[in-house]
């Protein structure tokens, strides 16, 4: 395994690829309503990422993937395909995962909506799953582990009865979309990469109401949860930094980080 440390011109470009990511949840949001298609959802990324960001949208024909951002609902874990036939109700779930490339470096991170008002079950999903990314950001710094993310992790989710997917992880990131280390969200403390100082990769969690099996639709691309119970994921892309984290992706809306 091989992890690139940053340089400091390379995480001066990350902020800014992470910054725009960012930008792009907050600027998707009013839109996320009853009767909207992802397939518009996708459209509206698309034209902000490349006409106001002049950045391009990842995804698009990265392995084939044929939209721009991934729209995944309810019993969708993640990668799913943007779609006109697509309409979202109220009720629903939806991540948006947004991947932008400025200058040659990407910015990955996703977030969770509810379409109208959740349910008590979908809103103590989401809301635990974010708390998994949060809870394994917290303990990013020099000298830990990613056995000690995967653990905290796996352990928030499990103590509240959920489940963590185990065949899709986090990753290192820089000129490359998804490059080492695997980052996974399970795992013993003390054990995997010691993190450095320079390192970025993301992390985020994908959390299951049921059981942690999935199963690839015959598209190729949208994961689902084999017993068609809900799916939640967050992402956020992240620096080592000499003391502990920077929030590469963080949103206004995010004042937990102190940037
Ligand atoms: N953004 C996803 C991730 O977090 C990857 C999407 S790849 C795609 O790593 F091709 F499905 F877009
Ligand atoms: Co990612
Ligand atoms: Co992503």
């Amino acid at each position: 395994m091989s992890v690139i440390i940053k340089s400091a011109e390379d995480i001066e470009k990350m902020r800014i690829a992470g910054r725009l990511a960012a930008e792009v949840l907050e600027m998707i949001g009013p839109y996320v309503n009853p009767g909207v298609s992802t397939g518009e959802l996708d459209r509206i990324c698309h034209d902000y990422i490349v006409n106001v960001q002049q950045a391009i949208p990842a995804p698009l024909n990265y392995r084939g993937f044929p939209k721009s951002i991934c729209t995944s609902i309810n019993q969708v874990i993640c990668h799913g395909i943007p779609s006109d036939d697509k309409i979202l109700k109220k009720g629903d779930i939806i991540n948006i995962d947004i991947t932008v490339i400025k200058d040659g470096y990407h910015g990955d991170t996703s977030k969770m909506f509810f379409v109208g008002e959740g349910s008590p079950a979908n809103q103590r999903l989401v809301e635990i799953t974010q708390e998994c990314l949060y809870l394994g950001i917290d303990l990013v710094k020099p000298g830990a582990r990613l056995g000690d993310i995967g653990h905290v992790i796996q352990q928030h989710a499990e103590s509240n009865h959920y489940s963590v997917v185990r065949e899709y992880c986090g990753h290192g990131i820089g000129t490359v979309f998804h490059e080492d280390p695997q980052v996974l969200h399970y795992g013993r403390p003390g054990t995997g990469l010691e993190l450095q100082a320079g390192m970025i990769f993301t992390i985020e969690p994908m959390i299951n109401q049921g059981t942690r099996f999935n199963k690839l639709m015959k598209d190729g691309w949208t994961v689902v949860t084999k017993d068609r119970k809900p799916s939640a994921q967050w992402e956020h892309t992240i620096l080592v930094t000499e003391t502990g984290a920077e929030v590469l992706t963080r949103r206004q809306e995010e004042t937990r980080f102190g940037q």
